[in-house]
């Protein structure tokens, strides 16, 4: 058995474990960790009036729908996912809402848009470019649907930094990174992007970093290892007899108040020159 990161694969999961996906994502974008961090760059992110914006990898809408809610966004805004079911739990999200009009979500893969060049004045990928196939493609992509001129925004963790305390310092690490190839195709790739985008006609004209840390009460990666270290023994990386007591220590250290878990994130915000 190999890992298969879920949200890669997500076409091919059981219709129980898609639930639970949306109802993660869902959960992840009332998180203050995940808010905080998308507040951050989503001024970055308003088309302006006639303008259109691009989330790539949309899954559930939460991001768009939390970008068009905002009170100065104009412009159109349109999602793009994979999953059939993601899409629909999408529409469902937005209808009735007064800011529908505004938001299309369509099946796609991020490999191959369905847009003729030039479409979009934004694109973005908010956690899409750490599960996708084949990341520089996807970048392709993403530009050549992109406007000369236009704005790229990619969002994501720098996975191979994500760790989880616990007393024996080697198995936690060897768990960290079995929990890491479980769940992400691409754990380094924010680390590569910087380096490669010149080389894609990108000019980075912000970037920064934030820490993501949770001591003692744990939210953000309580639902994360919840959700994805049964991943870990999908993926034959370790027997349930090790994942489930390290899960359990890990719900029990946020009952004590003891909890310790961490990860980087990056945004990079470049133009198409
Ligand atoms: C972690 S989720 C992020 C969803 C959304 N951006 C958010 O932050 O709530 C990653 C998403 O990428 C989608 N995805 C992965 N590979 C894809 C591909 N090749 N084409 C389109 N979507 C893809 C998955 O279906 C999933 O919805």
């Amino acid at each position: 058995m190999t890992a298969r990161d879920p949200h890669r694969f997500v076409n091919e999961l059981e219709k129980s474990a898609i639930e639970r996906l949306i109802a993660r994502l869902e959960s992840r974008a009332k998180d203050k960790v995940f808010t905080r961090l998308f507040d951050r760059y989503a001024a970055e992110l308003i088309p302006g009036n006639g303008g259109k914006v691009l989330e790539v990898g949309c899954g559930t809408g939460a991001t768009l729908r939390a970008l068009v809610r905002r009170d100065d966004f104009v412009g159109e805004a349109v999602g793009v996912d994979q999953s059939q079911d993601f899409i629909e739990a999408a529409r469902k999200f937005v209808a009735g809402e007064s800011f529908v009009a505004k938001m299309t979500f369509d099946v796609g893969d991020a490999h191959r848009l369905d847009f003729p060049d030039g479409t979009f004045d934004i694109v973005f990928a908010h956690t899409l470019i750490s599960h996708v196939t084949d990341p520089l493609s996807v970048l392709r992509e993403m530009i050549r649907v992109l406007r000369p001129g236009g704005k790229l925004a990619i969002f994501d963790g720098d996975y191979a930094s994500m760790t989880y305390a616990l007393p024996d310092h080697d198995l936690g690490q060897r768990l960290d990174a079995a929990l890491v190839k479980a769940s992400f195709n691409n754990p380094r790739i924010m680390r590569d992007l910087p380096r490669m985008m010149p080389g894609f006609g990108l000019k980075l004209e912000a970037a920064w970093g934030e820490a993501v840390v949770e001591i003692g009460k744990g939210s953000y990666f309580k639902s994360f290892v919840e959700t994805y270290a049964p991943y870990i023994v999908k993926a034959g990386l370790f027997p349930a007899d090790v994942v489930e007591p390290w899960l359990a220590a890990q719900l029990k250290a946020i009952e004590d108040g003891t909890f310790f878990a961490a990860c980087t994130y990056y945004t990079y915000i470049a133009r198409r020159v």
